[in-house]
């Protein structure tokens, strides 16, 4: 697909803006949609217009009127699981009350493709195959991996009756700069801001439970290349999805190690009681990604590199 007019939504957040970023460097006229509940307006580049709404908000469909997008890119979420285990009727009403306000007006303005992002995290929930390829049966967990399970049938459903062309990625664990430190999600952010700061690393359970971490610009590539991807117009869900991730599983006690060789700086490391439900393993196969033509280009070492150094920077 020759670059058009896209609508990034969750676009002043974490990933989002660096997918905007992306765009913008391809020659695509970006829109970025947040209500910044958790999203910054200093993560929007110069050269994305920035639309504060709300994804459930009446005002999608004028924003849709007045935008002619010719696809969307639907970041914007509730992430946190633990907040959709208190409130999953919160959840729900972001991530797919959100969705199928988004979706309504996708039908009825001509989108030509609907960029989803899911979570390989948390969909399959403890597979039993590692990495785990996009065929594994589903399994959430959480109000928030079923939310992100049922917004793909939505789209499955919505491809079925409507024609809307649309791809799912699910992504493992990403980190990189712009990543809020201060909330549950992001343990690399955490890790790198206690380190500057000479603090102690505080790691739950034995620290051997593994994810499967990915650089934040590799996923904005991974977005790229599915906007322009030839995909299947019918075939099951998992035909239209894609792992993003490494294949690589890293513990926790081997991810602060790294991040404190990369910063130099000495900081010790306590452990605390494991936090019940946390998965032990994870680690995503993305060989359909690949087959589609991605493949990450930073290793940890140089991803967490650039981490460090754009924390440190921030108080600079
Ligand atoms: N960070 C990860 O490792 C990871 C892993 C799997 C999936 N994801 C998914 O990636 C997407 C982006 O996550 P992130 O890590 O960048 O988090 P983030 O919190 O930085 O980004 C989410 C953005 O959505 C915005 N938002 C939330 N509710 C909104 C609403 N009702 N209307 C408009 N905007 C709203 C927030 O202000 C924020 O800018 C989410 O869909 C998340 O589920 C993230």
């Amino acid at each position: 697909m020759s670059p058009g007019r896209v609508l990034v939504t969750g676009g002043a957040g974490f990933i989002g803006s660096h997918v905007c970023d992306r765009y913008l460097s391809d020659g695509w006229d970006v829109t970025a949609l947040d209500d910044l509940s958790s999203g910054r307006r200093e993560n929007v580049s110069p050269g994305v217009e920035f639309v504060e709404m709300d994804v459930r908000s009446a005002e999608v469909r004028d924003l849709f009127a007045d935008g002619r997008f010719d696809v969307v890119n639907h970041h914007a979420a509730q992430i946190d699981v633990r907040t959709s285990v208190a409130d999953p009727w919160l959840d729900a009403s972001i991530n797919l009350g959100g969705l199928l306000n988004l979706l309504q007006a996708a039908v009825e303005f001509g989108l030509r493709r609907f960029v989803f992002i899911s979570s390989g995290g948390v969909v399959y929930g403890e597979p039993d195959v590692l990495p785990t390829p996009r065929e594994a049966p589903k399994q959430p967990l959480s109000p928030y991996g079923v939310s992100k399970l049922s917004s793909e049938f939505y789209l499955q459903a919505f491809r079925q009756l409507h024609g809307l062309e649309y791809a799912a990625l699910r992504y493992s664990n990403v980190y990189g700069p712009r990543q809020d430190p201060h909330g549950e999600a992001g343990v690399v952010a955490i890790f790198s801001q206690r380190i500057r700061d000479g603090e102690t690393l505080t790691i739950f359970g034995d620290g051997e439970q593994t994810r499967d971490y990915v650089f934040v610009r590799d996923v904005a590539e991974a977005n790229l290349l599915v906007t322009g991807a030839d995909l299947p117009k019918d075939g099951g869900l998992d035909s239209v999805a894609f792992n993003v991730g490494t294949g690589i599983e890293t513990s926790v006690n081997r991810l602060a190690r790294t991040l404190i060789d990369v910063a130099e700086n000495r900081v010790p490391i306590e452990y605390a009681p494991a936090r019940p439900g946390e998965l032990m393993r994870s680690s995503l196969d993305c060989s359909a990604t690949a087959a589609i033509g991605w493949s990450p280009s930073f290793d940890l070492e140089a991803g967490l590199r650039e981490t460090y150094e754009f924390i440190v920077r921030a108080v600079a």
